[in-house]
This record gives C-alpha cells, structure tokens and sequence, in this order.
C-alpha cells in the first residue's frame, strides 16, 4: 500500500518537473524534435551536401550554404584542396547566377525595409503584432519544412497544388495525389486544403505565435511576386472581364453605382453580361483609389499588396520568385527545397497578361490616377526591385 502510494506521488512529481522542464525549454525541445522535417524520398538530381554539413547557426541562409557546398563538390574532389575547374563552374552557371540572383533580391528586401524613406503603413510593427487574420495566407508544409506565402494573380493555384502535393494532404484511393494538374480547381483554392498560419490558433492555443516563430526560423520560406501593375491588369481580366458571379455582386455592381452612373446596375453578371455592361478597368482602377473601398473592408486579396499579404518585413524569405521569370525559378526552387524528384511545376499555358499591354491598358487611366496608383503600390514596386514605370506616369 505505502510503496504504491509512494510510487503515484514520484509519478505525479516526475509528470509535474517533466512539465516544467518542457514549458521552460520549451523552443529546444520545438526545434529539435517536433519539427525535425524529413525529406520522404531520396536525394534529387542535383548533388547537395549532406545535411550535418549545414550550419547551425540562426536563420542561416541554407542557400549560401548550398552554394558553397555546391561549389566545393566541383572544387574538392576528394582532396579537400581546390583544383582548377574551371570548366565546371562555367556549365554550372545558370544555378550559379540564380544563386546570385536570389541573393541580390533578399538584399534589396532587407535594404528596403531598413531604409526609412520607404514608408508604408504597418511596417515598423513586430511579427507579434500581426493580428492572426493577416496571416492567413502563410501556408505550412511540415513535411518538408517549407512556407509559401501565397499571392493571387502570381501563378498561385500552381503553387498551392505544389504544396497539396508536398503535404500529402490529399488522397486519391488511398494514395496521395502526386500530379499538380489532377487537383480540382476548388479543391485548389478551398482553405480546407491548406494549414495556415491562421489556424495555428485553433490548434496550438496559445503557445501558436512561438511555434509559428520556430517554424519561421527553422523552415524555408518562399513567395512569388510580379509587377504589381500588371498583376492588376490580370486580376481585372479575370475576375470582371469574364462573368463571375461572386465578383460581380460583391464589387462590380458597386463600380457601376459609383462611378458608371448605373443606380440599379442588372441583378445578376449573366444579365449584365448579356446587355454588356461591365465595369471598365478605368472603373476598376478608382474603386481602388476611391477611400470609401477600404473603409468598406481591406481590398480583396486580389489587388492587396504583396506587402500586406506576405509581411516580408517581418518574415525574411529564403526565396522571392518572379512570375516574369517563373519557370527558371520554380524549377531553381523546387531544386533547392530538393523536391524536385517528387514535384514538377506544371507550364502555364494560359494566355498571361504580359507587361507589354501595360500602355495599352492604362490608356484609359488618366495621368493622375496612374501616379495615385503608383503611390499606392509603390512599396511593392520598390520591396521586389519593379522600376517605376515612368513612361505611364510622366505623360
Ligand atoms: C533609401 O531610399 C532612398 C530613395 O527613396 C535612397 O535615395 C537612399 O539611398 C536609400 N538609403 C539607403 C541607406 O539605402
Ligand atoms: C518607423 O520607424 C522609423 C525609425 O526607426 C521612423 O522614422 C518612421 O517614421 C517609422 N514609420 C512609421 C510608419 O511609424
Ligand atoms: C471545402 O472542402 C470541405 C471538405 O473538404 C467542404 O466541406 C467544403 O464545402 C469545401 N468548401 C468549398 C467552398 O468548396
Ligand atoms: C490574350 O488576351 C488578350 C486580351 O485579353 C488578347 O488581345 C490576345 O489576343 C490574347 N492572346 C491569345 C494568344 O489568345
């Protein structure tokens, strides 16, 4: 009786310090067991150093390692000691330049953000500070330890079947679906689909914003972004040029009330549609200067800025790729997170909207509401490295 009972009280005091020990080293205990991601299949085409070669350290970037690791498999053969290879390095160029390429894109993204003439409103704000809505488009692979922070407009459906794929999350009979291109549409984009950084609350209380910040630390972290002016082309084309009846209702009819003289614009987009009324991209683009629009609510994912959905000021991304260049970078991508043996970026044969339209488009647009837009997207032009685009707004 007394050795039981002597016995539950070790149990229930060893529980108790067990517990205690977890609360307080709780970041080491997060970091090096129950985010430990393992790549399920074996290495990919490109050689990579073995992972203990990696440095410890912080938020390392991974790539600079890879680099060097990369560049020493070439150098060092066996010896350790650099041989002339010159040869090699010159058919390794493209990953060597893609290399460099990234490098200079995440320095101008901290060199913007320390920079104190380049003013938008949230920046100097902590990640704390983030209220847990804005980060609902941060979505999490623990599987591979990635998060793609996604941007509609910015081949963003690829991407997240990309990471429907990687995260094993949907099965076909039993088997996980590993074609991109076999994933419904609405399955795509249905958030049920995707863990994000939003729902870390539902699921991890309140110890959510530290592993958030562990993941951020730990896992590699990419987004897609493109010119901002033409990304709003694009959305225009596809949420009011063709019939939509969710934007239609929500925006569109608004549009036509407030600036195409419509009081009652038709109840429904296949009316509108059939007497041809839409609203024109000029109405688009002052509904979006108009001040009312975000009093209403935040602009729609589609036209929010980059700056406003990704937060890259206060999450330091491994990887910014540019629809401009999407296929040498998704391919430069998906090597480096080394999937690249499980996962191909599916070609887009759609017919995207392409910075040459760009004058054409904004045509209708008077002068001054083009530089009123430019202020307003400005910070995203400036964070991704898009020129100015001068001939638009110097007229
Ligand atoms: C900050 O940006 C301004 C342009 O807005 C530029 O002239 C200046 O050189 C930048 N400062 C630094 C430290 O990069
Ligand atoms: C952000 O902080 C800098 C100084 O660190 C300050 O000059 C700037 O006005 C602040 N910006 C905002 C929007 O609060
Ligand atoms: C998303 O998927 C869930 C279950 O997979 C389903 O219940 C829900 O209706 C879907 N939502 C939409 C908007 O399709
Ligand atoms: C793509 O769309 C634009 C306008 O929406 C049109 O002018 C152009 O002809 C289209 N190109 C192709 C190849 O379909």
């Amino acid at each position: 009786m007394g050795t039981s009972r002597m016995f539950r009280i070790f149990v229930v005091l060893g529980s108790a310090f067990m517990i205690l020990l977890i609360i307080i080293y709780w970041d080491d205990v997060g970091a090096s067991h129950f985010y430990l991601h393992t790549p399920v299949s074996p290495g990919p085409k490109v050689p990579h150093p073995p992972p203990q070669k990696r440095p410890q350290t912080s938020r390392a970037p991974s790539f600079l390692s890879d680099i060097d690791a990369f560049v020493n498999q070439f150098l060092e053969p066996g010896t350790g000691e650099p041989t002339d290879t010159a040869p090699l390095l010159t058919v390794n160029f493209p990953f060597l330049f893609l290399m460099e390429q990234q490098e200079q894109r995440r320095r101008l993204l901290q060199d913007m953000c320390a920079n104190d003439s380049v003013v938008f409103p949230s920046k100097n704000r902590s990640f704390d500070d983030i209220p847990n809505k804005e980060l609902d488009h941060l979505i999490v692979d623990d599987r591979h330890g990635i998060i793609y922070c996604y941007v509609p407009k910015v081949a963003c459906s690829n991407w997240k079947r990309i990471m429907i794929v990687l995260s094993e999350s949907l099965l076909q009979e039993g088997v996980p679906q590993r074609d991109p291109l076999a994933i419904p549409r609405d399955l795509v984009h249905n958030t049920s689909m995707h863990f994000t950084f939003n729902k870390f609350w539902k699921r991890y209380g309140k110890f959510a914003r530290h592993l958030m910040k562990v993941k951020l630390k730990k896992y590699t972290k990419f987004l897609f972004v493109r010119d901002p002016f033409v990304r709003l082309i694009s959305a225009y084309r596809n949420k009011f040029e063709l019939p939509n009846e969710d934007f239609y209702r929500r925006f569109a009819q608004v549009m036509l009330r407030r600036y195409a003289n419509q009081p009652t614009p038709p109840a429904s987009v296949d009316e509108a549609f059939s007497v041809g009324i839409h609203p024109s991209f000029s109405h688009f683009i002052q509904y979006l200067l108009d001040p009312q629009t975000e009093k209403d609510m935040p602009f729609n994912e589609h036209w929010r800025q980059v700056y406003r959905l990704c937060h890259p000021c206060q999450i330091q991304y491994d990887f910014v790729g540019h629809l401009e260049t999407a296929e040498e970078d998704a391919e430069h991508l998906l090597r480096l997170l080394r999937v690249d043996n499980v996962v191909e970026f599916p070609t887009s044969s759609r017919n995207l909207t392409a910075s040459s339209w760009e004058s054409d488009w904004f045509s209708t647009v008077p002068v001054e509401a083009r530089r009123e837009l430019y202020k307003l997207y400005e910070p995203d032009f400036r964070l991704f490295g898009y020129e100015r685009p001068d001939s638009l707004l110097n007229e």
